[in-house]
């Protein structure tokens, strides 16, 4: 009887290997920092580079980002914004929603908030786990977004990794695919290289989702020391009014 139980719930659990959180695909741990200027221009750089030819980031302008990272506009307008643009554009993409939907599929999502909507751990991830996959229409598939639309743009950093799937069933029967990513041609950067690029790149996207964070931090020491010493000139202040009166 058990037994036909524990077929019966596999056969429940097809072999999809990406339901309950991407097959359980585990996510890499990494640190934000919005202190940290220089991994944030890093960030900016590789948005700009890699991404915008894509996705847009219509709620960001170029001058409000070289002011909060600290990047002179010079430099942004040199190397950054398309020629003809100016500083106070917001990060367009150059590409039309029409020809996205007709080469993806799906139309790139701007990713100005993505920083909200995943974590930086998932985004971290994500970065990190494009596989070759001839299945798919793009020839690649990705492990936490299982057959994203988007192809590896960032595979001559990278290099190229292939899956290795295998099928486990775990205590409670469920099978569950296992998908370990395997490097089999190396890109420009060593593997250090492009995870600290790609923390950069996460770290850029989580500060883009919510610039206010950094002032917000800001303001909120300023607003804090100033109370404490505004009590304790309250404090002050009351005993010498009640000096007289005990
Ligand atoms: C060649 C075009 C292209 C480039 C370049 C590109 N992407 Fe994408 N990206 C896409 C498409 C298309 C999708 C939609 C995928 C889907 O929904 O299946 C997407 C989806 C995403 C998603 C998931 C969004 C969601 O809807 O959940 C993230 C995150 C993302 N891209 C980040 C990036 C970052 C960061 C870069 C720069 C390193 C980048 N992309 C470069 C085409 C691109």
């Amino acid at each position: 009887m058990k037994r036909k139980l524990l077929v019966l719930v596999l056969a429940f659990f097809p072999v999809t290997g990406f339901s309950a959180g991407a097959g359980g695909a585990a996510l890499d741990y990494v640190e934000v920092s919005l202190d940290d200027k220089v991994s944030l221009q890093n960030g900016a750089k590789l948005f700009v580079n890699y991404c915008l030819s894509c996705h847009s980031a219509k709620y960001m302008r170029y001058n409000r980002m070289a002011q909060d990272l600290e990047i002179p506009e010079a430099l942004v307008k040199e190397q950054m914004i398309l020629p003809g643009g100016k500083i106070g554009d917001t990060m367009n993409t150059t590409m039309s929603k029409e020809d996205a939907e007709e080469w993806f599929g799906v139309a790139p999502p701007d990713l100005t908030l993505i920083g909200k909507l995943y974590t930086p751990k998932w985004l971290y991830t994500y970065l990190r786990s494009f596989y070759r996959d001839e299945s798919t229409a793009s020839g690649w598939n990705n492990t936490v977004f299982p057959n994203v639309a988007m192809p590896h743009v960032m595979h001559e950093l990278q290099g190229i990794q292939k899956a290795n799937i295998t099928t486990r069933v775990d205590e409670e029967g469920h099978a569950q695919q296992v998908i370990e990513l395997e490097m089999v041609k190396a890109g420009s950067m060593s593997t250090e290289e492009f995870d600290r690029s790609m923390r950069d790149l996460t770290n850029f996207l989580y500060y883009m989702a919510e610039p206010a964070r950094m002032v917000r931090i800001k303001y909120g020491v300023w607003t804090m020391s100033f109370l404490l010493v505004l009590g304790i000139l309250a404090f002050l202040l009351k005993k010498e009014y009640w000096r007289d009166v005990h």
